[in-house]
């Protein structure tokens, strides 16, 4: 299966999937909207083929997707995962690639969807926390949920301790999450995924 990875910075999460080698898997591109990101150097280092597509010189959210969408298309993708990819993006875009289309978020949604989770978590009194890979639908950070890690909050976190314990948990469900994409186990039905039986 093909992937392209859609980064907008550190890019640890695609790290960690390049890092996972995913028997089946072939990273066709990694891609960022900003040229300056970290992980494209990672990319590159690593000998894949790293892009950036600046979205500041785009006029309109619509003419960014439309190129962002021409560059992933070149590479034919089966799945388009965002990885800490920090544009929203509009409902054509998403629907181009509904069911192919995947993203890490740092929240045990629907708890916390949008921005400042970490923050948002330790001001609610939450005992716990984590992260969820879902698969992309219009509406932001709702789609259908693939996997979850949970991590306790502790009295003495600040937004940053749980921030990192968190991302390890990411590191761990997303290249879960990928395989089995590319294994081809996940069923969705409506909002529920189901993992199935690898093949015998
Ligand atoms: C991750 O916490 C991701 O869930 C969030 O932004 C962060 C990106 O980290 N949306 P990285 O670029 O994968 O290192």
């Amino acid at each position: 299966k093909k992937i392209v990875i859609l980064i907008s910075g550190r890019g640890s999460n695609m790290e960690a999937i390049v890092r996972a080698q995913i028997p089946g898997a072939s990273i066709a591109a990694v891609i960022s909207n900003k040229p300056a990101a970290s992980g494209l150097a990672f990319a590159r280092e690593s000998g894949l083929v790293a892009e950036a597509i600046d979205h500041t010189a785009f006029a309109t959210r619509e003419a960014f997707d439309a190129a962002l969408s021409a560059a992933i298309d070149r590479h034919a993708p089966d799945l388009v995962v965002l990885a800490g990819f920090m544009r929203v993006l509009g409902d054509d875009f998403v629907r181009r690639y509904e069911g192919r289309l995947i993203n890490i978020h740092p929240s045990l949604l629907p708890s916390f969807p949008g921005l400042h989770t970490h923050r948002k978590a330790i001001e609610s009194g939450a005992k716990l926390h984590g992260a969820t890979v879902h698969f992309v639908t219009p509406t932001l950070d709702c789609g259908p949920i693939v996997a979850q890690a949970a991590v306790a909050v502790r009295p003495d976190d600040t937004e940053a301790s749980l921030a990192a314990r968190v991302l390890e948990q990411e590191h761990v469900i997303y290249p879960q999450a990928v395989r089995w994409f590319v294994e081809d186990r996940l069923v969705v039905e409506g909002n529920r995924v189901t993992v199935r039986d690898a093949a015998l």
